[in-house]
């Protein structure tokens, strides 16, 4: 063959390879800047497509507030730093713990000293209205530094919560854009009321910002109830040692039902999600990595190879409506694959084979009943999480939960496992449904629940540089 000849055979193969490669690396760029409700496809799961407007009429996000002219109960200022890699609120990480009691209004005035990305704040397990949660692009415009913006909100139930950045929220919430939200008002009875935020900075494990051993201020015999919330990416596993039994006595801000004993066993909590433990001191819970809170010359207890199954634990009550009448039904199926993702080449997350931005708009109309089935064949685990709504597991692979009702707004779904869940569509606006390991969601791991007639005037990315995630 003359050399020219070679030279355009070649690079005829080399086109034939290329130029797929090239549309499907177009096709993945995402736009600077877009409407979210523009974004993939819609998905009725099975319900009535009417009301579904886009960018025109319906109700804006933006008018879904709580009613104003009330003067708060809470009033919080909390300003935002960062200092290199680390994020501070009021100079400290976490942030200050926010209490308040059930039914309370609660203002929180976020003020961003000199965090150049901008930031937000999300009231994470609270269901409040759509624009007070404080997902930047789609609920609101990421404030930038030298801006204050104001929460507005009714605690609806009583439990442990956490506040956290919904702007380039992977660096910021691992940086420590974060603190503890606790509602009292609930029945369960404790002397000790102790919040335990755990956080992995640069790779130490720490409880209320503090690593090893936090001690334990509790006189034998009164009961302690430790407020576990998970605020790094991944699940992790607790256990009480010095004690003869303890009980989980809520999870995800929701009471768990007849709470039984438990002993030799673990308690997972995974990304994002909150368990309550309840046990008469002294005692000790770890953390892993080292991380404890314990009475007294208390040493670490080995840690037991069980782990509670919250699908059994428990005494069943009414869950207030009937997951078999649902109105819509859903698949959240997460895989992974080759590909490109926003022109980047990788193993990108997939939600229905479809990858981000081109996935799934999950549309209801209030008052639906919403069955989803989640699953999970993607390598690894997912904490998934929902916004503005509680949902109820139903089914683990295919067995029956028969425990208290399991509420949760964040749920660790391992690889293979497959989750059916059910929730009511009462809170009308545009959520957020991603993975809360957040660099996956960072990576597409994201989807939206939104109500048919609800519009935002938000965009992803434009002038205020709105990151999703
Ligand atoms: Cu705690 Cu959308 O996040
Ligand atoms: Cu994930």
């Amino acid at each position: 063959m003359r050399r020219s000849l070679k030279v355009a055979v070649a690079s005829a193969a080399t086109l034939a390879v290329l130029g797929p490669i090239g549309w499907f690396w177009q096709a993945s760029r995402v736009p600077a800047t877009y409407d979210m409700a523009e974004m993939g496809y819609a998905d009725f799961g099975g319900g009535p497509a009417s009301g579904h407007h886009h960018a025109s009429g319906g109700t804006s996000v933006a008018s879904l507030t709580s009613p104003s002219g009330v003067a708060p109960d809470v009033a919080v200022t909390l300003t935002a730093r960062r200092d290199g890699s680390r994020y501070t609120l009021n100079g400290q990480t976490p942030g200050p713990v926010i209490h308040a009691v059930r039914g309370q209004l609660v203002q929180v005035t976020l003020v961003n000293a000199n965090v150049p990305d901008g930031v937000t704040l999300h009231w994470h397990g609270v269901d409040v209205p759509n624009a007070e949660d404080g997902v930047a692009g789609v609920t609101q415009d990421a404030i930038g530094p030298g801006r204050s913006f104001v929460y507005r909100f009714v605690v609806p139930d009583a439990g442990t919560y956490w506040y956290h950045s919904h702007q380039v929220s992977d660096a910021q919430v691992r940086g420590g854009l974060f603190g503890a939200l606790v509602v009292s008002g609930d029945a369960v009875a404790s002397d000790v009321d102790q919040v335990l935020a755990v956080h992995t900075f640069d790779g130490r494990r720490t409880l209320n910002g503090v690593p090893g051993v936090s001690s334990l201020s509790a006189a034998p015999g009164r009961v302690v109830r430790a407020r576990l919330i998970n605020t790094d990416s991944g699940p992790l596993r607790a256990w009480v040692s010095g004690v003869s039994s303890f009980r989980v006595a809520a999870v995800d801000g929701r009471a768990v039902v007849g709470p039984s004993d438990i002993s030799a066993k673990s308690v997972l909590v995974t990304a994002g999600g909150r368990v309550d433990l309840l046990f008469a001191a002294p005692g000790r819970v770890d953390v892993g990595a080292g991380a404890a809170l314990a009475s007294a010359g208390l040493a670490a207890g080995v840690q037991p190879p069980a782990t509670l199954d919250l699908l059994t634990y428990g005494t069943p009550a009414p869950l207030g409506f009937d997951p078999a009448a649902a109105t819509r039904n859903f698949d959240y199926r997460i895989g992974r694959r080759i590909g490109f993702l926003d022109g980047k080449p990788g193993l990108w997350w997939t939600i229905n084979g479809h990858e981000f931005p081109d996935v799934p708009m999950f549309m209801v109309s209030t008052g639906d009943i919403v069955r989803m089935t989640i699953s999970n064949s993607s390598g690894e685990v997912h904490p998934m999480h929902l916004h503005g709504h509680h949902a109820v597991v139903l089914s683990r692979n295919g067995a029956a939960a028969t425990g208290s009702p399991w509420w949760f707004d964040s749920l660790d779904v391992g690889d293979g496992d497959t989750y059916v869940i059910a929730f009511v569509a009462d809170n009308p606006g545009i959520w957020v449904d991603h993975c809360h390991n957040l660099k996956h969601a960072a990576d597409g791991l994201i989807a939206h629940l939104a109500y048919t007639d609800v519009t935002t005037p938000y965009r992803v990315g434009g002038p205020s540089h709105n990151r999703l995630s």
